[in-house]
């Protein structure tokens, strides 16, 4: 694993060490198996991509579906949590010692971390909802460069839904989680960042979205500006899976 050693990351005062064992846990405690749904959702969209960054995968259950689907996939997977790089490191290895030759883990934070090479997928999943605005515009300033033409970025949020109704309730829901995030991690941030309008305007577009809850989970794909004289390759497409 390459980085500095356990809880040296001294930048970040947001620490997910705590959490990481009963992490997988609290989350089908509190929403059952919607958050892996919502993962997986797009695994099927990324047939061809070949280099694959990860951030804050956390424990790895995507990451571990993701190498299973895509044969050949590499990935550079970066998290700050070093319990929950290990907690994943040890679940790649149980795929056996081909999938773990796949990866290489990078004990950092993302607003600091600097890539050597260029990817044709990038991933998060409930990692974007860490930041501050002003972090979300650094991490995409810093990370996007080093995206290939065409590459896709596949994104899973909580969301507040259009219907009145759902939006109280996801408003609450939202509010509660990042309350407990706070307690138990030290995340100061306390509501979802706009990212989709930071993408926009940096030329990425959505190509795939869908929702769950009622639209309080987002799963989405977004695609950076093809090649020139390229195309997107599809019109965007709306799914909504009952739940
Ligand atoms: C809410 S958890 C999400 C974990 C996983 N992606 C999932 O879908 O459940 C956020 C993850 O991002 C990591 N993380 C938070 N801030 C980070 C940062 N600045 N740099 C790198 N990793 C970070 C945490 O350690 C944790 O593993």
């Amino acid at each position: 694993m390459q980085g500095r050693s356990e809880n040296a990351l001294s930048h970040s005062s947001v620490n997910f060490d705590r959490i990481a064992r009963p992490y997988r846990w609290l989350e089908y405690l509190s929403f059952g198996p919607w958050l892996a749904r919502c993962r997986s959702a797009q695994l099927v969209h990324l047939t061809g991509a070949r280099h694959a960054l990860l951030l804050g995968d956390g424990d790895g259950r995507f990451l571990a579906r993701l190498l299973a689907a895509h044969a050949t996939l590499t990935a550079d997977v970066v998290d700050s949590s070093y319990s929950m790089l290990r907690i994943l490191d040890r679940r790649v290895r149980r795929s056996g010692r081909q999938a773990r030759q796949r990866i290489c883990l990078h004990h950092a934070d993302a607003l600091e971390w600097n890539p050597t090479r260029s990817y044709d997928l990038i991933v998060s999943h409930f990692f974007l909802d860490c930041f501050f605005p002003g972090q979300l515009e650094q991490l995409l300033d810093r990370l996007l460069p080093y995206a290939l033409p065409g590459a896709r970025w596949v994104i899973s949020e909580f969301a507040l839904p259009r219907s009145t109704p759902a939006a109280h309730l996801a408003r609450g829901v939202v509010g509660l989680l990042y309350r407990a995030f706070g307690l138990l991690t030290g995340l100061r941030v306390r509501a979802l960042p706009d990212y989709a309008t930071a993408l926009r305007r940096r030329g990425l577009v959505p190509i795939h979205d869908c929702h769950y809850l009622a639209g309080l989970l987002r799963s989405q794909v977004w695609s950076a500006p093809p090649p020139a004289g390229g195309d997107f390759g599809g019109k965007i497409r709306i799914e909504v899976e009952p739940g």
